[in-house]
C-alpha cells in the first residue's frame, strides 16, 4: 500500500515513515526539503500519484494567530483537493485532544479550523488526536520560562512518548477509515508543574517551577481536566520515568543549560513544537 505522509520529515512524519516502511508499505515522505509545498501545492500531484493514503503531520512554522490560521486553512484545503483528484481513499491527520477546550489559542483555533475542513470533506478521514509528546515538555517549561522561574498551573496531563504517536498512527492509516476522530494519550497522568519539574530534574535544569492555579500552559488558561483524553483513548505504552532516562542517556551537554525564555526575549509567537532536540 502507498501511504504518502506529508510532513514526512518531521518529529512525527520520520518516524512514522520508518515504522511503515518496517511493515512492508510504501511510505513517501513529503516535505518542503523534498520540493512538495502544502501552501502553493508545488509538488503535491506528484507526492500523491497513486496513493491509497495520505496523513497530514505537518505544522506551522509560526505560531502568530493569523499565520497559523492561514497555514492550517491553506494547507488543508490544498490537501483535500489534490488527495481527490489523485483519488486517496483515506485521510489521515494529527491533531490535539482537547483542541475545542483549547480555543483562547490561536494555535488550537487553527487546529479546529483543520479538523473541520477534514470533516467536511468527501474523502473518508480518521483525525488522530493525541496528547502533548513528551518531546514537547521542555518547549512547554521554556515558554513560561521567566528568569529562573517557571509558573505553571497544576492541571492534569497524560502526555505521550513520539514514538508511540507513530505507531498509534501506523496503525490508524493502514486500517479503514474511522470517519471521526480517535484519541491517544499516555500510559499515566500527571500534573503539568509536576511533570515538568521531573523533567528539569533528570536533565539538571536549575529553573525553579512554581506552582500556580493561575499558571498558564502555552499561554492560555486551562481547567483541571483540559488537556486529558477521553475514557476510551488508545494508550502508548511507554513511560515517562524510561523515557527520560533514555533522553538524558543521550542528551549532548548543551540539553542541559539553561535556555533563553521566550517571555524575558519578548517573542510573542510559540515556537516549533519540536525543537528540544533530546
Ligand atoms: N507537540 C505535541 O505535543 C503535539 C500533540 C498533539 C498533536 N500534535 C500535532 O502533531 C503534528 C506534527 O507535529 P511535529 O512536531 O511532528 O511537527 P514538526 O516536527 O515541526 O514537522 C513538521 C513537518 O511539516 C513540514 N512542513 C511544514 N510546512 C510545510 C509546507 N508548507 N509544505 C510541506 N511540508 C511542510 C516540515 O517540513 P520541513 O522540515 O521541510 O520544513 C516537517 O516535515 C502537528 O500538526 C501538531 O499539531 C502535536
Amino acid at each position: 500500500m502507498k501511504i504518502s505522509v506529508i510532513g514526512g520529515t518531521g518529529l512525527i512524519g520520520s518516524k512514522l515513515v520508518k515504522k511503515l516502511g518496517e511493515h512492508g508499505h510504501e511510505a513517501v515522505a513529503a516535505a518542503l526539503d523534498s520540493g512538495v509545498n502544502t501552501l502553493t501545492g508545488e509538488g503535491l500531484a506528484d507526492a500523491l500519484k497513486g496513493a491509497s493514503v495520505l496523513v497530514d503531520v505537518t505544522n506551522a512554522p509560526s505560531w502568530e494567530d493569523t499565520a497559523v490560521l492561514k497555514f492550517f486553512e491553506t494547507s488543508t484545503r490544498n490537501l483535500l483537493a489534490y488527495g481527490a483528484d489523485a483519488g486517496v481513499g483515506h485521510y489521515v491527520a494529527l491533531s490535539v485532544v482537547g483542541t475545542e477546550r483549547l480555543l483562547e489559542s490561536g494555535y488550537f483555533r487553527a487546529k479546529l479550523a483543520q479538523e473541520n475542513l477534514i470533516k467536511a470533506s468527501s474523502i473518508p478521514y480518521s483525525i488522530v488526536r493525541a496528547t502533548q509528546f513528551f518531546e514537547f515538555v521542555k518547549q512547554i517549561a521554556d515558554y513560561s520560562t521567566e528568569g529562573n522561574k517557571i509558573r505553571l498551573p497544576p492541571a492534569l496531563i497524560q502526555p505521550m512518548a513520539a514514538d508511540d504517536v507513530a505507531s498509534a498512527l501506523a496503525r490508524i492509516a493502514t486500517n479503514s477509515p474511522v470517519n471521526g476522530a480517535v484519541e491517544i494519550g499516555g500510559p499515566e497522568q500527571f500534573r503539568l508543574d509536576e511533570l515538568v519539574r521531573r523533567y528539569l530534574t533528570a536533565f539538571q535544569d536549575p529553573r525553579e517551577v512554581i506552582s500556580d492555579p493561575h499558571g498558564r500552559y502555552y499561554g492560555i488558561q486551562v481547567s483541571e481536566k483540559a488537556l486529558v483524553p477521553n475514557d476510551d483513548a488508545r494508550l502508548g505504552e511507554t513511560r515517562f520515568e524510561d523515557w527520560l532516562n533514555q533522553s538524558t542517556k543521550h542528551a549532548p551537554k548543551t540539553d542541559r543549560l539553561l535556555p533563553v525564555s521566550p517571555l524575558a526575549a519578548g517573542v510573542s509567537a510559540a515556537p516549533k513544537l519540536n525543537s528540544g532536540g533530546e
